[in-house]
């Protein structure tokens, strides 16, 4: 997936007031870049995710958050050059850090656009066929998996993201959270990803994180989600 995350152009961004443009799933269009990350574009307007998440928050969390993770991962990923070159090893390895947190940044919130949609667009349509097999066995229904979803998100202590994640041996799907902004890698594959950290919401709800867990439901691509899901 990594390589997906890269692409060759940084075309505009800001579509804010442009026309709608056909949504579209999974990463397809992104490539790979002399090794430069860049921000990807949105298939939806920044206030096409309204009243569940405003237009001022998309704008500033896409163009302002996330370029600020991409524009970090990329400065890191030079300084691990550098200290490749120079053999190094104990300054590659002081790295990692900055690399977990500025890489996982960037691929949480590629996922998190892409597994988000418009209503116009599907936006909080459920899910359907082996995945909503997979929910309903696990969870009891979708309604009890958002229930226990919503209490994840609620119990992260400082800032950090809830997913559902599916065990890539196993295949069974599960809720798991992380902190800052620790990847889904490993063990587990990225199914759903919810951001909660305050950027996510502030603006719009203030301390009524709850709210926005629970208005956030209303613009889940569930259609991003079930591609994933195998
Ligand atoms: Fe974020």
């Amino acid at each position: 997936m990594a390589a997906s995350l890269f692409r060759t152009s940084t075309r505009s961004v800001l579509r804010a007031g442009a026309s709608s443009v056909t949504p579209r799933a999974g990463v397809a269009g992104l490539t790979f870049a002399r090794g430069k990350a860049t921000l990807p574009d949105l298939s939806y307007d920044y206030g096409a995710l309204e009243p569940s998440i405003s237009g001022k928050i998309m704008e500033l969390h896409h163009k302002n958050h996330h370029q600020t993770y991409v524009n970090s991962y990329n400065a890191a990923i030079e300084q691990v050059q550098e200290a490749q070159a120079k053999e190094d090893i104990a300054a590659q390895i002081s790295l990692k850090p900055l690399i977990n947190f500025h890489g996982g940044g960037h691929i949480n919130h590629t996922l998190f656009w892409e597994n988000l949609a418009p209503k116009s667009a599907g936006g909080g349509e459920p899910p359907s066929g082996a995945l909503a097999s997979a929910i309903d066995g696990s969870f009891g229904s979708l309604n009890e998996f958002q229930s226990k979803m919503n209490a994840a998100l609620a119990g992260i202590q400082g800032s950090g993201w809830a997913w559902l994640v599916q065990d890539k041996q196993t295949g069974a799907i599960g809720i798991k959270t992380y902190a800052n902004q620790d990847p889904v890698v490993g063990q587990f594959k990225p199914l759903l990803g919810i951001d909660a950290w305050e950027h996510a919401y502030y603006l719009q709800y203030q301390n009524r994180k709850a709210e926005y867990f629970g208005a956030i439901w209303d613009v889940i691509n569930w259609k991003t989600v079930e591609k994933r899901f195998s």
